[in-house]
């Protein structure tokens, strides 16, 4: 079915936005209109890119009458105040994860999204990246019985990428937990319903430099029975990419011999020099990412079922059955990042909204902060705020 394209503004020209550009670039279902962006080499870029309005705040991006939806892709301690205006402007939302930094503001954004009658997605997040959806569609089919156990891996150079200082600070939403983890929890709900009872976990913070959570292992359970452990490091030593046939996690193919440059990158830099660094690798300043020719993905998952266990890779889902193994491909689209505009589309046209909802996303980061409590405290902690992925909620 064809449509109208959903006309989008973008608050915020910075790193995510960058990552979207390919999608925003060859999707016709989607055409960007407007954006909104502090510094004017980034709005000028824009207008060039893609013509539009380029304004200054968000405020104005708001009330902007060509404006549909917005992708809302700013620093997350600035998204409940961004949510917050495009839903007083009447406007759809597509939030970049996570949802917010505090529970407070996440309920904020819930809330107002909900009085102004407006969507309000979280994403792009890897669990809208296909291999993800592929393996939800064969657990909902039954096929392969319950899913009894899942596990998920992930080691990167995230706390070596170049950092606004806050991202360094975990009461501003910095660390892995709130950028990573957040990714890892949303792909383990999915597989598992959604929803979450009770996280145990452990952090660390080992780098005196960089004095946020690098790393966590967590174990949650779930209202289904099933239970997932989380491990993620962001430490820069030991790739996870490398178990996924030198697949980086947009897709590209990854040059082992690029081994240790984030870390080299780094060395002689203050916070400030760092800071401006990262400002290269944003809207008409960095260059592109490679082409993906695979899917994006975020480490090694392998999902327990009664019958088979299924274990996601770039290229779709590898089965391993009671008595045989074959692998299912999920053919890559030419639009990288389909799915999300698939979400987009479907919630704005046809008032179908994807599983990740503002509630959803409050869900997933309900159980980032759980694992930071869990950790300090050393107990487990009960969630009470879950959402499944059909959007039932559990009262608070
Ligand atoms: N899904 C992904 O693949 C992905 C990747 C990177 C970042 N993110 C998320 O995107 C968000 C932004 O992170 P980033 O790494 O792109 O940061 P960034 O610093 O590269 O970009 C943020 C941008 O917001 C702009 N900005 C600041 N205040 C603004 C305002 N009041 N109005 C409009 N624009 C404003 C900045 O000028 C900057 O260009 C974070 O929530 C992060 O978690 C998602």
């Amino acid at each position: 079915m064809t449509s109208d394209p959903v006309r989008l503004g973008v608050a915020g020209l910075g790193r995510a936005f960058m990552l979207m550009v390919p999608t925003f670039k060859t999707d016709d279902r989607v055409k960007l209109v407007a954006a909104a962006a502090p510094r004017a080499e980034s709005r000028t870029a824009f207008e060039a890119e893609f013509g539009g309005k380029g304004h200054e705040g968000v405020e104005a991006l708001a009330n902007d009458p060509d404006v549909e939806a917005i992708y809302i892709a700013t620093p997350h301690q600035m998204h409940v105040e961004h949510v917050l205006a495009a839903a007083k402007g009447g406007k759809h939302v597509l939030v970049d994860k996570p949802l917010s930094v505090t529970m407070e503001d996440a309920d904020r954004m819930v809330e107002a999204a909900e009085a102004a009658g407006v969507h309000l997605i979280v994403g792009p997040s890897h669990s809208f990246d296909a291999p993800v959806a592929l393996a939800r569609q064969m657990i909902e089919s039954g096929e392969f019985g319950q899913v009894r156990m899942v596990q998920a891996l992930n080691y990167t150079d995230f706390l070596y990428r170049p950092r606004r200082p806050e991202e360094l600070r975990t009461e501003e939403g910095g660390g892995v937990l709130f950028s990573q983890g957040v990714h890892q929890i949303d792909i383990v709900r999915l597989l598992c319903g959604g929803m979450a009872e009770r996280v145990t976990a452990m952090t660390g913070a080992w780098d005196p430099a960089r004095p946020t959570e690098g790393a966590y292992s967590a174990l949650i359970s779930f209202a289904s029975g099933a239970f997932a452990t989380m491990t993620y490091s962001g430490y820069a030593h030991f790739d996870s990419d490398v178990w996924m046939g030198d697949i980086g996690e947009l897709g590209a193919p990854k040059d082992p011999a690029g081994y240790g440059k984030a870390r080299k990158a780094l060395v002689g830099l203050d916070a400030e020099a760092e800071a401006k660094l990262k400002t290269t690798r944003t809207f008409g300043q960095g260059s592109a990412p490679a082409p993906a020719t695979r899917h994006e993905h975020f480490g090694p998952i392998v999902v327990l079922c009664d019958r088979a266990d299924l274990r996601l890779t770039p290229e779709g889902v590898e089965v391993f059955a009671d008595t045989e193994r074959h692998f299912v491909e999920a053919p890559v689209p030419a639009v990288p990042r389909k799915t999300v505009v698939d979400a987009l589309v479907a919630a704005v046209r046809e008032n179908r909204p994807p599983a990740q909802t503002g509630a959803w996303g409050r869900a997933s980061l309900e159980v980032c902060h759980a694992i930071l409590r869990s950790a300090e405290s050393g107990e487990s902690v009960r969630l009470e705020r879950q959402c499944s992925t059909t959007g039932e909620e559990k009262p608070a």
